[in-house]
């Protein structure tokens, strides 16, 4: 059994749990901080330290799993500055990312937002790339963001890196990534009915062959 405290009250818990399975365990019920659990959704963002040992660390509950003496909370929501745009009125130009979220040029460069991320992204680095209107480069620094909302909840200057992020990828994605020709091919597929069969046998198959479907599938690199 492993020992930790969930805000301050103390549990003893099995090893090998995820923290989010550990709460469980004590008896919460997760009905909000909580999603996908399989580390995709960044809902379940949550931050511990240990025993006599104050520095902070940040991970998805779902992933991590409980280590001894680990105090435990999880962040509730809180609103976040998001700008509102449509992305058909909007170009994909350096100087959008600066108009829609003017407040980055408070970045001191202090790396609160890359030592906090789950995901180990270069947060710093992609806002100081959307400070220079590059909206490539942050696109695909930021590609493995979850959303979680950690990198803005200790960020000193209140930016948030995550919604300038997502803004970047819609912007590159709409306008810059170059057009996937099998992409097409595979919607004209679709639409003609040529992939019906597979979709039938599909929707036959039982778990386990599901799974070996899906973990021998090719996958295309992301960039
Ligand atoms: S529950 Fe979705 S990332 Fe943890």
């Amino acid at each position: 059994m492993v020992d930790i405290y969930v805000m301050g009250k103390h549990y003893a818990v099995p090893e090998g749990l995820t923290i989010l399975t550990a709460l469980e365990y004590c008896g919460y019920r997760i009905i909000r901080g909580c999603g996908c659990r399989a580390g995709f959704c960044g809902a379940c963002a949550t931050i511990y330290n240990f025993k006599n040992d104050p520095v902070l660390r940040y991970d998805l509950a779902c992933q991590k799993t409980v280590e001894q003496d680990m105090y435990l909370t999880q962040i509730p929501f809180f609103p976040a500055v998001k700008a509102q745009y449509d992305l058909e009125q909007i170009k994909a130009a350096g100087e959008q990312i600066l108009a829609l979220y003017p407040d980055i040029v408070k970045c001191f460069g202090c790396n609160t937002c890359t030592k906090t991320c789950p995901q180990e992204l270069e947060v710093m680095w992609y806002m100081s790339d959307a400070l220079r209107g590059d909206i490539r480069e942050v696109a695909l620094k930021s590609f493995d963001c979850v959303m979680c909302g950690l990198c803005a909840a200790r960020c000193p200057q209140g930016l948030v890196p995550y919604n300038v992020a997502i803004l970047c990828r819609r912007l590159y994605g709409r306008y810059l990534a170059p057009v996937s020709d099998h992409l097409e091919q595979r919607i004209a597929d679709i639409e003609s009915g040529k992939c019906n069969s597979d979709v039938e046998k599909l929707k036959k198959a039982d778990e386990n062959e599901l799974r070996r479907l899906y973990s021998e599938r090719d996958i295309e690199p992301a960039y």
